[in-house]
């Protein structure tokens, strides 16, 4: 049997069963043509079943598909780091992978936390946004803002503060608390599993300095929002975090695997002669030498296609066919970079939504009060018309 996620499999609705997948199309084991209008949880950006990252992954597994970071390295992830330390701004170059976004987000969080003691602080409190998602381990768990996880902790969480993201809020947590905090960890510009709540650059900047001022870590989870989502190849173009974490996308969505890339501050944090101020930290897979190949070829897919011309005109076509679109039962409609959501007010409002989508050709997930689409940067003008069309649809009933 098969436990499928975020659902109660006495009631869950049959998943849809796919047989293959080409660009932006699954096709289901019935016959079905769908657009996937979400990218495989955000993941997917050059579509499925793409020949330069299918030639990357086969020529590796003639080599090797992997060994142990313990103790062995391999040119894939040298490679890798190499690029990420390149690519990404300023001195983020310290990269530790790991097998998935939670992981390398409780690395982070663990780098944070053991940077402090590394330094004798005693510092313990971490802040947060209220509505976040971080993953589904323990600590990010934690620091996320989710009542589906309260169950874990009880009602408190003692050393996790969770602010709104206004710059009131912002200034008087660092106020209140600046001298206890480790790090504030935030997922920046776009929430996403939160809620699709998107906000201003000008939060991350005020942040920026008053993580400076009180001497505190700033992580960006930039698991959903890194490669393009926002518009912004990352969103730590326009702020700089110590910390940044990436995940989905790194491989193309192809292998599960994600990075943790600290800047020379927080690797000098641990960089000394004492034992005890290492990082013991290790999963299995990390660095993956399938992994790394794919990711490499997709980021040169990324660089190679101008993906960011991409993404801009994915948002003018979302901002052009939502402009006059209204329904008493819609909150909001916002956008940013290649996300849509449309927030409803009740959420049963879309209740049936995922069939009628189905029923118009589209595989679509809504979650919350929203309705949304994150579609793969190679979807053509047709397709991206055709969801926004079956979303508008569905209020034009
Ligand atoms: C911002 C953010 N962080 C972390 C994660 C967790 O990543 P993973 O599902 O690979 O563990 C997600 C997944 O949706 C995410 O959106």
């Amino acid at each position: 049997m098969i436990w499928y996620p975020y659902c109660q499999m006495k009631t869950a609705e049959p998943p849809i069963k796919i047989s293959h997948a080409k660009g932006v199309h699954l096709y289901t084991e019935t016959g079905n043509d769908l657009i996937d209008s979400i990218s495989s949880w955000w993941c997917v950006i050059h579509g499925y079943n793409n020949s330069e990252l299918n030639n990357a992954i086969t020529q590796q597994v003639n080599n090797f598909s992997h060994v142990m970071l313990g103790g062995l390295t391999h040119d894939p992830v040298q490679k890798l780091s190499a690029k990420l330390s390149e690519w990404l701004p300023e001195d983020l170059d310290y990269c530790f992978f790991s097998d998935s976004g939670s992981v390398a987000v409780e690395v982070a969080l663990k780098m944070a936390l053991q940077f402090n003691t590394n330094r004798n602080s005693t510092r313990n409190k971490i802040l947060a946004l209220e509505h976040a998602y971080h993953g589904d381990t323990f600590k990010t768990m934690e620091v996320g803002d989710d009542n589906d996880y309260h169950f874990a902790f009880g009602k408190e969480k003692d050393n996790i503060i969770h602010i709104p993201t206004t710059v009131h809020a912002l200034e008087k947590a660092f106020a209140d608390f600046g001298e206890q905090l480790t790090c504030f960890i935030v997922e920046p510009l776009l929430q996403g599993a939160g809620g699709m709540r998107m906000y201003d650059v000008a939060f991350l900047k005020r942040a920026r300095r008053l993580c400076d001022e009180y001497d505190v870590l700033f992580i960006f989870d930039e698991v959903a929002t890194g490669f393009g989502r926002t518009g912004n190849r990352f969103v730590a173009d326009l702020v700089q975090p110590d910390i940044i974490v990436l995940g989905k996308a790194l491989t193309g969505g192809y292998i599960g695997h994600a990075v943790t890339v600290a800047n020379k501050r927080v690797w000098d944090g641990f960089y000394d002669d004492e034992p005890t101020h290492a990082l013991m930290h290790g999963p299995t897979f990390m660095g993956n030498a399938l992994a790394c190949c794919v990711a490499l070829k997709s980021i040169e897919l990324f660089e190679r296609n101008n993906y960011l011309e991409k993404i801009k005109k994915i948002s003018e076509i979302l901002k052009r066919e939502t402009e006059n679109f209204a329904d008493p039962r819609i909150k909001e409609i916002r956008i940013i970079g290649a996300c849509l959501c449309i927030e409803v007010f009740d959420k049963s409002t879309l209740n049936g939504f995922k069939q009628f989508a189905y029923d118009n050709g589209v595989f679509s997930r809504p979650f919350l009060n929203c309705m949304y689409t994150m579609p793969p940067y190679i979807i053509d003008d047709e397709d991206l018309v055709k969801i926004t069309d079956t979303m508008k649809a569905w209020f034009l009933r």
